[in-house]
């Protein structure tokens, strides 16, 4: 299927290149200096970027990599010159951006196609956005069609094809305007495991093969493997104090990687522990001397002093209780410290996968990422060996470290009935967080204050209720 694809494209490709200047290797296409970018918020300005530099050159792929709300799909749409920036400039070949970018298109994670269009229409979209005459339309999409494998579905609606294949529908868009640099926003985040990888395989080979209609990649991915499988440079955003470049990694293994080999370990390793932002240095050497009670490393190790962290600057992972206590006994039956892309490997995850619960373990103080280890702490080893009262009452002493928990916790007591809208809390979180994280934090409070028996959850009525125990 891939080598078959792979020849129409060759065909394709032929026909597409009508002898146009491309740009050689290496000649800068894209270029921020010093871009910020703050949205206006509720109670002020919400800084999102703070001044990147970054390049983007001919014959690369770029991976922009981060936690969800690190500011990647900004910094994408600020290069693509759909936001503008709020000081600083982003040029295109030396000239900078006063609206869309001419030399750029852009694929969604939602495919974002238009259901009452055929894939043939759709794909001449792109092509009609950019003021190509009717005529011209059909022929250019058909060979992005054949390029991107999608021959036979011209017809089709997109309701008739599967998300890989309506995903193709938005690299042929894409592509068909031959922009020099492609951008993708999470592009197989929305495709089940299997179709994603072959997506993938197939657009590496594509772009390997040098066929390819772009000049460059900037891919915005907040998968680690993803990036290293695919990126030529990794540029890693942190989000605390807010987006800035924590570091770059050149990816220098060869093409087509292997997952298998020690090189790419290695490189997961550190661009993880970059993600995470922890390394050996900022860990205190002695973990288990965190005394119970304590706020844990993490914050630390971002600069955050312990008493400065607030549901604004500490968003809770999306872990439940479950997740986050087998993960904890796991760590525990290994003796108390293990290798976590070892650990992940043994469950048959992405490191990704794991993230949420080794993030919820360290807000608790339950445990600490030293290197690429996950470390127990003393209540963090307790609280996997405890019976469940033990574990409950653990947990809600923990709980009240969790700056959400610990808020919804103390507006509880301080209301005359004990009882609170949901919306209360939704409203002062929308200041930080978009609708999605705000619904995600409150899913994962929700459980864990449950848990924890600080306070109970109402769905019918929406609303927060003070827990008996917890009213003292
Ligand atoms: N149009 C917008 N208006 C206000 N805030 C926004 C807007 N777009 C994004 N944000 C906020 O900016 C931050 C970064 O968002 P985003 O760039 O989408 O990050 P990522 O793609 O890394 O998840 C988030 O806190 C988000 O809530
Ligand atoms: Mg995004």
């Amino acid at each position: 299927m891939v080598l078959n694809t792979f020849r129409t494209l060759r065909n394709a490709r032929r026909a597409l290149v009508e002898n146009a200047p491309r740009p050689a290797d290496g000649e800068l296409l894209l270029e921020t200096v010093g871009l910020t970018k703050a949205y206006a918020g509720a109670d002020g300005e919400l800084p999102v970027l703070g001044g990147i530099d970054l390049q983007v050159r001919a014959g690369e792929v770029v991976a922009l990599l981060g936690k969800s709300g690190s500011g990647k799909s900004t910094l994408l749409r600020c290069l693509a010159g759909l936001v503008p920036p709020s000081s600083g400039t982003v040029a295109y070949r030396g000239a900078p951006l006063t609206g869309a970018n001419p030399g750029t298109a852009m694929v969604f994670q939602t495919f974002a196609l238009l259901p009452w269009l055929t894939v043939q229409q759709n794909v001449e979209l792109g092509l009609e956005a950019r003021g190509v005459p009717a005529d011209e339309r059909a022929g250019a999409a058909g060979q992005a069609i054949d390029l991107i494998g999608l021959d036979g579905f011209e017809s089709a609606y997109p309701k008739e094809l599967s998300g890989g294949m309506r995903q193709r529908v938005g690299f042929a868009r894409a592509l068909v305007v031959e922009p020099d640099v492609l951008m993708m926003d999470e592009p197989f985040s929305a495709l089940d495991v299997l179709t994603a990888e072959n997506l993938r395989g197939e657009l590496m080979e594509l772009w390997e093969s040098g066929q390819f209609p772009t000049r460059a990649i900037v891919l915005v991915t907040h998968n680690i493997e993803e990036a290293v499988l695919m990126a030529d440079r990794i540029v890693v955003l942190g989000s605390r104090p807010y987006g800035t470049i924590r570091e770059t990694f050149e990816v220098a293994l060869e093409r087509p990687r292997d997952r298998d080999s020690p090189d790419f370990a290695e490189l997961i390793d550190r661009v993880y522990r970059t993600m995470t932002g922890r390394t050996k240095e900022t860990i205190p050497p002695v973990l288990n001397s965190v005394r119970a009670g304590e706020v844990p490393v993490a914050g630390r190790a971002e600069g955050v002093e312990p008493d400065r962290r607030t549901p604004a600057n500490t968003p809770l992972p999306g872990a439940g209780v479950d997740g986050l206590s087998g993960l904890a006994e796991m760590v525990a039956h290994r003796g108390g410290d293990c290798d976590l892309a070892d650990l992940a490997d043994d469950l048959g995850l992405e490191i990704d996968d794991v993230l949420p619960l080794v993030d919820a373990l360290e807000l608790l103080g339950f445990a600490a990422v030293s290197g690429g280890d996950l470390v127990l702490t003393d209540r963090g080893s307790t609280f996997a060996g405890a019976d469940v009262q033990r574990s409950k009452r653990i947990f809600a002493e923990a709980g009240m470290d969790v700056p959400l928990v610990r808020l919804i916790t103390t507006s509880l007591r301080q209301s005359p009935d004990g009882t609170l809208r949901a919306g209360f809390f939704r409203d002062v979180l929308a200041h930080h967080y978009t609708s999605e994280q705000v619904t995600r934090q409150l899913e994962t409070a929700t459980d864990w204050g449950r848990y924890g028996e600080l306070y109970g959850y109402d769905a019918e009525r929406r609303e927060y209720r003070l827990d008996e125990g917890a009213a003292a």
